[in-house]
C-alpha cells in the first residue's frame, strides 16, 4: 500500500478530504503550530506529527522516517527549505486557491475577489525551489459571479480542492506520469 503524508497550518479541510478518500494511504498529517488539522486528525484516527523547533530539521527527520511515496501540502503555511525539495523532488506537492502564476502568495482568494476577477480557481502542481511555481498538474476554474461576496468565493474554491485534491494524489500514485514542457503528463 502507498503511504502519504499530508502537512497542514490551518482548518485541515483539504487534510479531512484527503484522508478520508484515501483512507489506507494517509499514514500521517504533519503540522507546525496548533491548529484545526489536528481535531481532524484525532476524529479520523491518523496520527499526528507536530514539529519541534527548529522545524525544518524536524520535518526533515520525520519525511525521512516516514518513507512516505507522496507528501501532499495542503495550507502548510511555510516555505519548504530548498535541501528538502532537492531532497525529495518530485514527490511534494501543493494545492494553491487560484489559477497560478496569478495570485501567488497568501491570501490569493481575497486578493483575486478584491481585483474583481470573473474567472480563478485552484492549481495542484509539484514543488520546486520556487513557492507557488512548479510542473503544474491541474487546474480548475470557478467563475466568481457578480453578486459572491468573499464568503460565497471561498467557500466555492474549497469544494473544487476537495473534490480534485484527493482525485489527483490517487492518480499520482497509481498511474504513470512523466513531467515534461513545464506540466505533468499522465501516460
Ligand atoms: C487551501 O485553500 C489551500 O489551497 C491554501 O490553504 C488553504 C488550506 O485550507 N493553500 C495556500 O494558500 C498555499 N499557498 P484547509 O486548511 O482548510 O485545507
Amino acid at each position: 500500500m502507498k503511504r502519504v503524508v499530508v502537512l497542514a497550518s490551518g482548518r485541515g479541510t483539504n487534510f479531512e478530504a484527503l484522508a478520508k478518500e484515501l483512507k489506507e494511504e494517509v499514514k500521517a498529517l504533519i503540522v507546525d503550530r496548533d491548529c484545526g488539522a489536528i481535531e481532524r486528525a484525532k476524529r479520523l484516527g491518523v496520527p499526528y506529527i507536530k514539529l519541534e523547533k527548529p522545524w525544518q530539521d524536524s520535518l526533515r527527520r520525520a519525511l525521512r522516517d516516514g518513507n512516505y511515496d507522496l507528501i501532499v501540502l495542503a495550507g502548510f503555511m511555510r516555505i519548504i527549505p530548498e535541501d528538502i525539495v532537492r531532497e525529495f523532488y518530485p514527490k511534494i506537492v501543493n494545492i494553491h486557491p487560484a489559477i497560478l502564476p496569478a495570485f501567488p502568495g497568501i491570501d490569493s482568494i481575497k486578493r483575486a475577489y478584491e481585483k474583481g476577477v470573473k474567472l480563478t480557481g485552484i492549481t495542484i502542481h509539484i514543488v520546486t525551489e520556487k513557492v507557488d511555481d512548479g510542473p503544474i498538474i491541474l487546474q480548475r476554474g470557478v467563475y466568481v459571479k457578480d453578486d459572491w461576496d468573499l464568503k460565497r468565493l471561498e467557500s466555492a474554491i474549497h469544494r473544487v480542492e476537495h473534490i480534485w485534491y484527493p482525485r489527483v494524489v490517487r492518480k499520482l500514485l497509481y498511474d504513470r506520469w512523466e513531467i515534461k514542457g513545464g506540466k505533468v503528463i499522465f501516460l
